[in-house]
């Protein structure tokens, strides 16, 4: 997968553009090279490519402490080359949604495109209403990128975008960014941050156990994470399917992108991408 840079690099257009952190630009590499595998693999057997963006942003962002702007998660799942048949972005932001709009409307304007504002986990009904009914003469295949800054995923979200439907997920689990940083706080029993992202109550005693065995917290999370995706029949081929980003400063974990599919189509796409993707290049 060669790609010019002009996928990847923007200019200032006058209207939101958020900072991130420079490690976004492999984040950026890797969801697009997905998106370019599924987009065009599945374009032949599928009536409906669905496109869902949980934490869309606005379109565009800026490297911190720089001047160069990239194209971010919504605009790069829109430059593929086999577009999909819709996109539904949300954002609970809503100047991030008015700009994103504006973008696609000037650089895309056939793209059938729909804007949610507000909190995905309490939005999901109205995400999932987008999505067109499957039957055998229309049927839907759906990529979801979930992308938040912290671990506010939560599992009842997943889990129901994923009832009676395939969906494949691309999830960037901010274990590092959050989880760490925040455990303390988490752990608090008036706290239900992880909770709400296990879909369990009961994790703070096989924490406390795992923590006395030497388990890391981000190991931890992540198989907490993936047994609970097994339980929703995302079962096959999870093991080691996640890239670890680290920040580009004291090279520390900052986040795992983990993928789940039901089918093993999906994984024969994030492992080329994953092969690609593991000693990153962020040469754009
Ligand atoms: C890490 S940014 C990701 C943006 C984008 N995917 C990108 O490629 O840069 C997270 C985004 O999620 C939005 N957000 C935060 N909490 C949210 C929630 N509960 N529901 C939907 N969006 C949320 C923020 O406004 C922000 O734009």
């Amino acid at each position: 997968m060669n790609y010019t840079s002009e996928i990847f690099l923007s200019k200032d257009d006058g209207l939101l553009i958020p900072e991130i952190g420079s490690w976004g630009e492999n984040k950026y590499q890797i969801i697009y090279d997905y998106n370019v595998l599924f987009s065009t693999g599945m374009k032949k057997i599928w009536h409906n490519r669905i496109y869902i963006d949980l934490y869309s942003g606005s379109g565009k962002a800026r490297i911190r402490n720089t001047n160069k702007i990239l194209n971010s998660s919504a605009l790069l799942a829109l430059k593929v080359p086999d577009q999909y048949d819709k996109y539904i972005f949300c954002d609970i932001d809503e100047n991030n949604i008015n700009s994103l709009q504006k973008r696609v409307n000037n650089e895309f304007p056939s793209s059938n495109v729909s804007y949610i504002i507000g909190d995905c986990n309490k939005k999901i009904d109205d995400i999932l209403n987008e999505i067109p009914t499957y039957s055998t003469n229309n049927n839907v295949l759906t990529f979801c990128l979930i992308d938040p800054f912290s671990l506010e995923i939560e599992f009842e979200t997943i889990k129901k975008l994923g009832e009676n439907r395939l969906v494949d997920l691309l999830i960037l689990l901010a274990f590092g960014m959050d989880g760490k940083r925040n455990i303390n706080l988490y752990i608090k029993e008036n706290n239900n941050r992880i909770d709400n992202f296990l879909g369990l109550p009961d994790w703070r005693e096989r924490w406390i156990i795992e923590e006395k065995n030497g388990t890391n917290l981000v190991t931890f999370l992540a198989n907490e994470f993936t047994n609970k995706m097994k339980s929703l029949n995302y079962s096959r081929y999870t093991i080691n399917n996640y890239i670890s980003i680290r920040s580009d400063e004291k090279n520390l974990p900052l986040y795992h992108l983990m993928f789940f599919s039901k089918h093993p189509t999906g994984y024969k796409f994030w492992e080329k991408v994953r092969k690609r993707n593991i000693e990153p290049e962020l040469e754009f």
